[in-house]
């Protein structure tokens, strides 16, 4: 059954720290009644990457650069306060730590995320946005229409003056392991799905297990050492394109790239030199491991040569040239591995019972929603430019707002799909956002504001 219901002033697409962070800062905001606000999360509820939420997994970045802090310290909404209304803040002060467990800064922002749960519509995934055109002018396009698939299979359609994607990145595959991705191979995971997965994939425990980790950043050197340390059934080998595993550069002059401030700076940029100051910072984020990690890898290594027990491996210089579902008999199943390695490329076939993927994440997954836009834009989204607020910039006859959030990297740095710079993109984009939309109060509005003390309750628009 298709449901249609009123025009929203902004529909969030995704419910990450991103869109979070907009929730925030709007409910800060003087407009906050004023605004018809809806969010649109596909996981049931929230999550903040659950499939890589390991145990002894630490935070990246300051505790301080959390949803409000950097914009307003004295927001409820910061991490401090969080600890404070846990009853924590004084034990937290004890650790004298910067970089809190993953798990912690979970439960942090899902204390957040609790406060907005009226306006969150979880188990909704949206599939396509298409432009709704004025009925007199049917060359302007004044709002979208944002279509979704609920839990229970239902099509769902609202319409929006203003969208803020938020979506994350997807699971990137490399081409080797494409079709066995594409026919949902069990035993090929991704490390965005591997603590759901892994159990199953290992077993009772009873059987040795050979368990291939695919590439050498962050998220392959958590899933290696995690294999090594709880599963005692596991062989684990660590395959990575490069020669050795890098520490990420987390110095504090480089890391002022990391600041808001800095986004000024490099959208300034004429484009060549915004892609080198991109290149020459790449290695503080991607393909890199946090040192401590780094040395932990390097000891167990050093420790199965002590113990003459060499279990656990690392294949580096590596580069798969096929992969395929291993299909002899009965009795071996899994995922075989064609690789050349080392300085001279030998080649070699490896056997494993599971492979997991820790290849990075893709961001263009705002294109393939917003490719129903493409007529009425008169130009592909992808090459529309994006404005300082990160709004898609359009012609005058496009009146919708689209502000994207964690696919900017190109135009406005590094800090883009990190946590650094929400609090202050968030401002921004509600800044720009709050310049066109709240619309002068009705007096429905203003009595159902008194009445409910929401921030949802301006009578809709209707189109
Ligand atoms: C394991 C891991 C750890 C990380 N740790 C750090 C860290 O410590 N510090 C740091 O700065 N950065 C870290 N990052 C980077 C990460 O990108 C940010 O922390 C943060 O998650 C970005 O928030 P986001 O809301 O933009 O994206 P996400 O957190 O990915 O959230 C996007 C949301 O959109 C939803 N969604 C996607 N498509 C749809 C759709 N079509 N319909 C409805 N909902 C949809 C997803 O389910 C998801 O909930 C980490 C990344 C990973 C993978
Ligand atoms: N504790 C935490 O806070 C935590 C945990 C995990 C991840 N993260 C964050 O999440 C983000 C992503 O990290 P990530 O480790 O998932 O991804 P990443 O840094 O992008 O690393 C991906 C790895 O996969 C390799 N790879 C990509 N394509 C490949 C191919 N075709 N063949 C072989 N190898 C391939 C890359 O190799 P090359 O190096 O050769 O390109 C790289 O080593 C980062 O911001 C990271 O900091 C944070």
């Amino acid at each position: 059954m298709t449901t249609r219901d009123d025009a929203y002033d902004l529909i969030g697409v995704g419910f990450g720290p991103s869109n979070l962070a907009l929730a925030v800062r709007l409910a800060q905001s003087d407009a906050a009644g004023l605004l018809r606000t809806t969010y649109l999360e596909r996981q049931p509820e929230f999550g903040w990457h659950r499939g890589m939420l390991l145990d002894d997994s630490r935070m990246q970045i300051s505790f301080l650069k959390d949803l409000a802090m950097l914009r307003d310290p004295t927001s409820r909404f910061t991490f401090v306060n969080y600890l404070f209304e846990q009853g924590r803040l004084q034990d937290f002060v004890n650790l004298k730590q910067f970089y809190p467990t993953r798990i912690e800064f979970h439960d942090y922002l899902r204390w957040v995320a609790r406060g907005f749960d009226d306006l969150v519509g979880y188990g909704e995934d949206v599939t396509s946005i298409e432009p709704v055109f004025d009925t007199r002018d049917r060359r302007v396009v004044t709002h979208v229409r944002v279509r979704s698939l609920d839990a229970a299979g239902r099509v769902r359609e609202r319409a929006a003056r203003a969208l803020s994607i938020g979506i994350g990145g997807a699971p990137a595959v490399p081409a080797p392991f494409a079709s066995l991705a594409a026919r949902r191979d069990p035993a090929l995971v991704h490390s965005s799905a591997y603590l759901s997965s892994i159990g199953a994939l290992i077993g009772d425990g009873s059987a040795r297990r050979r368990v291939a980790v695919i590439g050498g950043g962050q998220s392959a050197a958590e899933v290696f050492v995690d294999l090594t340390r709880r599963f005692p059934n596991v062989d684990a080998t660590l395959i990575m394109r490069g020669p050795a595993l890098r520490p990420a550069d987390d110095s504090p002059f480089v890391n002022e790239i990391f600041n808001p401030s800095f986004t000024d700076v490099i959208y300034a940029q004429p484009d060549d030199r915004r892609r080198a100051t991109l290149e020459t910072f790449r290695s503080t984020n991607y393909s890199v491991v946090d040192r401590p990690l780094i040395e932990s890898i390097y000891e167990l290594f050093y420790m199965q040569r002590v113990r003459a027990d060499v279990r656990h491996r690392l294949i580096a210089n590596a580069s798969i040239d096929s992969a395929g579902r291993i299909e002899t008999n009965a009795r071996e199943s899994g995922i075989e591995l064609h690789v050349r390695a080392g300085e001279g490329a030998q080649r070699c076939v490896e056997r494993f019972d599971a492979v997991v993927l820790a290849t990075g994440y893709r961001r263009d997954g705002h294109l393939a929603l917003l490719e129903g836009l493409t007529d009425a834009l008169g130009v592909s989204p992808a090459r529309c430019d994006v404005t300082r607020d990160y709004r898609l910039q359009t012609g005058g006859h496009f009146q919708p707002h689209i502000y994207l959030q964690g696919c900017c990297e190109d135009t406005h740095g590094l800090s883009d799909t990190l946590l650094s710079v929400l609090a202050c993109r968030a401002d921004e984009i509600a800044a720009s956002l709050l310049q066109r939309a709240p619309q002068p109060p009705r007096a429905d509005a203003i009595r159902a504001q008194a009445h409910n003390g929401a921030s949802d309750s301006l009578a809709a628009v209707a189109l």
